[in-house]
């Protein structure tokens, strides 16, 4: 179960999982998500199961598609193999190359999985040309070292294949999360993310932006939603290829009318050029961010998260096991603003 009863979730029931279990491994066998053609695959999958979810899990998904929930749980996806067999982890320090997962067939299944689920919330998958090679299934794990048993070959490098903590953030590319600016495709609409394997149940962390802005004066939230703001370079490859950006809002209005962000604590500066109200009310801004409480979720093969990526703020501790891998997709919504490289699979300029 989710670690937050104030997480919503949708339990899916036995029909749902083995529907989902047997078409995912279809989807998986044919390459995945990377594939051209799945799209429209998931989008059909999803369009048959939407109709066998009950009519509280339809309000659910009716929710997260109209942006009045932030973020939501999917539980009980089966916990088998491609066999039938239970899923067996790896030793510590004999587990797989990130090439190996890339190519893995439970981990293309997981990413299947995700593909459909966010069809299923009106999503479509892609990636960013700047971010993960341009790939769309992103393998995020300790490759690198850095958790509580040493590596052989240990070789931390500071991007988060190293077990470096992650502070709170929304997605890059930070330029816009609503509409293209200054040549730069927006951040994602959603992010989904699921564990092929988390041994110690180490958490993600959300918190809804609400929690913050709440506790803002009128003029403060207005101050953030000026272009008042820098970003610096990503100096890793877990933070793209970004270049850094100057000129932009941290607030923006949605298309349904909401704020929406775009913030990263660590990369986010305010300009020096701003007024002193603008300094004062960035500065307080970005403590409650470092302050704010967050919602922990425990990713599991079974369980997948799907965060509406501008709503909210994550992040994670120090990773300890480094057998922890997440595999993680983008979606935008239908109606989105962005600038194509390719159209199936969909990949854009970030
Ligand atoms: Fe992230």
């Amino acid at each position: 179960m989710p670690t937050n009863k104030s997480t919503p979730y949708i339990f899916l029931s036995e029909e749902i999982a083995a529907i989902l279990q047997e078409k995912s491994y279809q989807l998986a066998l044919k390459g995945g998500p990377q594939e051209t053609g799945n799209q429209k695959l998931a989008e059909d999958i999803a369009t048959e199961l939407f109709e066998l979810f009950n009519d509280n899990d339809k309000k659910l998904i009716n929710d997260y598609i109209s942006g009045k929930i932030t973020h939501l749980v999917f539980d009980g996806f089966l916990n088998t193999d491609i066999d039938g067999n239970p899923i067996k982890l790896p030793q510590e320090n004999q587990f797989p190359t990130l090439e190996e997962l890339e190519a893995d067939i439970e981990v293309l299944k997981l990413a299947s999985q995700e593909q459909i689920i966010l069809a299923l919330l009106n999503e479509t998958t892609f990636a960013f040309d700047s971010e993960n090679e341009g790939k769309i299934v992103r393998v995020v794990a300790n490759f690198r070292g850095g958790g509580t048993q040493k590596l052989a070959n240990e070789a931390p490098d500071g991007s988060s294949h190293s077990g470096k903590a992650v502070v709170p953030h929304t997605e890059d590319p930070y330029y816009s999360s609503t509409k293209v600016e200054q040549g730069h495709s927006p951040s994602p609409s959603s992010l989904i993310l699921t564990a092929r394997w988390n041994p110690l149940s180490e958490t993600t962390k959300l918190a809804p932006i609400e929690r913050v802005l709440s506790q803002l004066s009128k003029e403060e939230i207005v101050a953030l939603a000026g272009k008042n703001f820098n970003f610096r370079a990503a100096k890793t490859a877990s933070e793209g290829k970004s270049v850094g950006g100057t000129h932009v809002s941290i607030l923006d209005l949605n298309d349904k009318g909401r704020l929406a962000a775009n913030y990263n604590l660590e990369r986010f500066s305010v300009d020096p050029a701003a007024s002193e109200f603008i300094k004062d009310t960035y500065a307080k801004f970005s403590q409650l961010a470092a302050e704010i409480k967050f919602d922990e979720i425990n990713l599991q093969p079974n369980r997948t998260l799907v965060i509406n990526n501008p709503l909210n703020f994550h992040c994670r501790d120090t990773v300890k096991d480094n057998r922890r891998v997440l595999v993680r997709v983008f979606g935008y919504r239908k109606n989105v603003d962005y600038l194509p490289i390719n159209q199936d699979p969909l990949i854009v300029k970030g």
